[in-house]
């Protein structure tokens, strides 16, 4: 277990992880549309990587060195009655077998399949202990983006950990992040949501979120569906590792789309 945390979570006690799963439930997403193709530029600055076993077999060459987080939960889409009615899709065979570093599933609280997600979760923590393998929880809400209060959140993080995850992705919000993570006894990651506006934004909450405790993100469409990947991946990852203000992070990221580092 310990192992496989570490590979994830870096000396520094902090984390960047990539995901490309989306396609799980919505299909070939913007800029998503090849996965081996999106990553080919950026998965060098990220800590992991998050996506499908479909698309780790098809589009990751084998070879890569970067730890995989395993996304286990779907069987729904965005054109379907309800995302949150998601079973566990992988084995723990398949997911040994693939040699992920942790897996991932998600959570729906409050929500019609609540009582089945959580157990979901339960279970798969069950299964995983038993051979050191991580689990995160992602505190999803489906289609329901104002749901994302400190109030909920903090409700949704705490229960994932008690019910054993290892790692929890939560969304960030403005007010009271801090209580959030303070009431969650696991390390809490920042999940990204739609893109913004401007890059600014993202670097932004990111700072705001790290300073209130998060240990890091899992960040992928504010990454890869910018105009510039590169120069937005290795901002970020400065501001997660080398303590960068949002300022200091708009600069580099300047710099890099300008060819300058
Ligand atoms: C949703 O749960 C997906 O699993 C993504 O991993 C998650 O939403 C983070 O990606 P993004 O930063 O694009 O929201």
């Amino acid at each position: 277990m310990k192992n496989r945390l570490s590979r994830l979570i870096q000396t520094d006690g902090k984390a960047l992880f990539l995901p490309i799963d989306h396609g799980y439930f919505q299909g070939p997403t913007r800029k998503l549309e090849k996965p081996g193709e999106t990553i080919k530029p950026i998965v060098q600055y990220a800590d992991a990587l998050m996506l499908t076993r479909g698309v780790l077999r098809n589009c990751v060459d084998p070879a890569m060195n970067k730890p995989v987080i395993l996304r286990v939960s779907g069987g729904t889409s965005v054109v379907g009655e309800d995302l949150a009615n998601e079973a566990i899709t992988t084995s723990v065979e398949e997911i040994i077998r693939l040699n992920a570093s942790a897996v991932s599933m998600s959570v729906f609280v409050g929500s019609k399949y609540e009582h089945q997600s959580l157990t979901n979760l339960a279970k798969l923590v069950d299964a995983c202990e038993d051979y050191g393998i991580p689990v995160m929880a992602v505190t999803a809400v489906g289609k329901e983006l104002e749901k994302r209060t400190a109030r909920y959140l903090a409700l949704c993080c705490r229960i994932a950990a008690e019910l054993g995850a290892r790692v929890v992705k939560t969304y960030y919000c403005e007010d009271g992040f801090e209580k959030v993570v303070e009431g969650c006894p696991v390390p809490v990651v920042i999940a990204g949501g739609p893109k913004t506006e401007t890059q600014r934004e993202v670097f932004d909450f990111v700072y705001d979120g790290m300073q209130k405790g998060a240990i890091g993100v899992n960040l992928g469409r504010n990454i890869w569906q910018t105009e510039h990947p590169v120069a937005a991946i290795r901002a970020i990852r400065a501001i997660i590792h080398d303590n960068y203000t949002p300022e200091e992070a708009q600069s580099l990221f300047e710099q890099v789309k300008a060819g300058k580092t």
